[in-house]
């Protein structure tokens, strides 16, 4: 086996508020000029920091007023780490850490080496040929299989993975949700997204919240989603072979069409929540008055809107 190929990074409490202080300015602002992206996810932001030459990525929670609100979401990523890792795959190196800021809101940050686009499993999509059995689709399928399942929800997307030597990687941390054995979801991050939804919609938001969590719970909803979501990285031709590679593990195979119809359903679902957020984002910041802690971002696109 490879020896490590990333280095965890060595960030200070000063570099992490120097970055908040920039992302207030930013949502202010409703613009990322000036700031580092590698990426945007529905979650999101990796940002690259110090801007002119990032030494990490960092990923932000929504800040909360008391510290144990940013503590247990952080815990609960922890806890999915210590289960890839436990069940043996690999997660990118990655420091969860909590800043108190000088207006006294507890922010939360996720940070890691920044891996380069020729190391992100995304691009083996652009430049290998489509297959069935290709070593890309065996070896997520295989972290689905040892890392997923009924208890846990699982966003296996390809652009969730970093990719060395044939291994992957898993980047993306900041969906540390649950499942009891009954189903019922356990959302540490729910009362973090309840803070960009007006308190009326908040049961509805819950709702939809678990209608979207539900899909990425158990192995055969989480392979599903890997292929739904090759369209996302305009990966369509690898959608069949995608299929084909999951089909042979699982009993009740994956249908292409279901494929197809939860794709076109994400992507009317997606604006819709996009467009709450806005709604909730104008009268926060014109009636009450109150900064937005947030960047609404097209997540295809990268704009902020
Ligand atoms: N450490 C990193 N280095 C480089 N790019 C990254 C890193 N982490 C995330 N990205 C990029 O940003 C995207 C969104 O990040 P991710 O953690 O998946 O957030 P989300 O939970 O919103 O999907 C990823 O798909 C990837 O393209
Ligand atoms: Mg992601």
């Amino acid at each position: 086996m490879s020896t490590d190929p990333f280095t965890p990074p060595d960030v200070s409490d000063e570099e992490l508020l120097a970055l908040e202080a920039r992302v207030q300015e930013a949502q202010r602002n409703r613009s990322l000029d000036g700031l580092t992206a590698y990426g945007f996810g529905e979650v999101s932001i990796a940002l690259g920091w110090p801007t002119d030459e990032p030494r990490f990525v960092a990923k932000r929670l929504i800040p909360m007023a008391e510290a144990h609100r940013i503590d247990e979401p952080l815990a609960a990523i922890e806890t999915l780490i210590g289960r890839v890792t436990d069940r043996g795959h690999r997660v990118l190196p990655t420091e969860t850490r909590r800043v108190r800021r000088p207006d006294g809101q507890h922010v939360g940050y996720v940070v890691q080496p920044i891996v380069p686009k020729g190391q992100l499993a995304e691009t083996v999509l652009a430049t290998d040929t489509p297959t069935v059995g290709h070593p890309l689709l065996v070896a997520v399928r295989d972290f689905v299989q040892a890392c997923g399942g009924d208890d846990v929800m699982l966003d296996a997307q390809i652009p969730n993975f970093a990719r060395v030597d044939g291994e992957l990687w898993l980047l993306d941390v900041t969906s540390p949700a649950r499942f009891e054995p009954d189903g019922t979801l356990i959302d540490p991050l729910a009362d973090l997204s309840a803070q960009l939804v007006p308190a009326v919609l908040r049961p509805a938001l819950g709702k939809a919240t678990n209608d979207i969590l539900q899909t990425y719970r158990g192995v055969h909803n989480q392979l599903t989603q890997v292929a739904v979501f090759l369209r996302r990285v305009d990966a369509e031709a690898w959608v069949q072979p995608a299929i084909e590679t999951f089909n042979e593990v699982l009993d009740e195979p994956i249908d292409p069409a279901v494929v197809a119809e939860k794709w076109e359903k994400n992507q009317k679902d997606f604006p819709k929540i996009k467009k709450l957020l806005q709604i909730q984002r104008a009268w926060q910041e014109k009636v009450r008055r109150r900064p937005y802690e947030y960047l609404i971002t097209d997540s295809f696109t990268g704009e902020v809107i």
